[in-house]
């Protein structure tokens, strides 16, 4: 991969990637400079609506944050290995902590749509991992960092936010679940149900970065309401949230 000279050299050691319809969050921020991902060779650039594909480097109380607005997914027909090259860049310019977000459906009764919930663990059902290949016996034990979840926690109460914290289970999409596949995760311990983040939070972590995870909560998972869904409803959901999280992100990340 060849990473242009400015992201090599924006000193920044947080990032954050924003998931479907989220990235509201950067219109806000001042830009240094932003660079889109097709313009980066070997790095994979999205199809998806709602997910525009650049790395955007801003300033929080005058510390460079690194913004990756829009990923890459499984259902696209990319590999573990391709979704996680922006991990792998990432690592190569100093990124130490990162931030994840995304959309994801509810399980839990008492998470409504709407609302964020922290990831504390994941359960991977995409049959796949970004560390296929070796023998790269990564514990897992704590992927998604208890001082980053303690830190954002506290932000959360100063800003008055609800964030809830519970287990995020990767499924391969792209189609929704059935409601069935949704009993079956809520009966494996799960609380919320999306497409992403985990093989980049299993990279990161493998890299040795601090990992966080963000679930905005965009809808009923299938089957526990009786709207069906649809990817405009979940975007448009994502861009109401989005606004609420970044007041919490803000606020946290200075501290980080
Ligand atoms: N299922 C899977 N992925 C999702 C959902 C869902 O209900 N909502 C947003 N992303």
């Amino acid at each position: 991969m060849r990473i242009p000279k400015e992201l090599q050299e924006c000193g920044a050691e947080t990032a954050i990637i924003l998931g479907s319809g989220l990235g509201g969050f950067v219109e806000s921020l001042p830009h240094d400079f932003s660079v889109e991902y097709g313009a980066i060779e070997g790095l994979p650039a999205s199809g998806v609506p709602g997910h525009a594909g650049r790395f955007i480097v801003t300033k929080l109380a005058g510390c460079p944050l690194l913004v990756a607005q829009g990923r890459v997914h499984l259902y696209e027909g990319w590999s573990a290995q391709d979704v996680v090259k922006n991990i792998q860049l990432m690592h190569a310019i100093g990124i130490k902590k990162l931030l994840l977000t995304n959309a994801a459906g509810t399980l839990n009764k008492s998470f409504v749509p709407g609302s964020w919930m922290m990831l504390s663990d994941h359960i991977n059902l995409l049959g796949a991992s970004p560390l296929r290949g070796g023998p790269n016996f990564i514990d897992m034990s704590e992927i998604y960092s208890l001082r980053l979840r303690r830190l954002f926690h506290e932000a959360a109460k100063d800003s008055r936010l609800t964030l809830h914290e519970g287990v995020y289970a990767a499924m391969p999409g792209p189609q929704f679940e059935t409601p069935a596949e949704i009993r079956m995760l809520q009966a494996i311990g799960a609380d919320a149900v999306g497409m992403s983040t985990v093989p980049e939070a299993i990279q990161a972590r493998a890299l040795g970065m601090e990992v966080a995870g963000f679930s905005c909560l965009t809808n009923w998972a299938a089957g526990l309401s009786p709207t069906l869904l649809s990817h405009e409803d979940v975007n448009a959901v994502g861009r109401r949230a989005a606004g609420q999280m970044a007041e919490l992100l803000i606020r946290a990340i200075v501290g980080i």
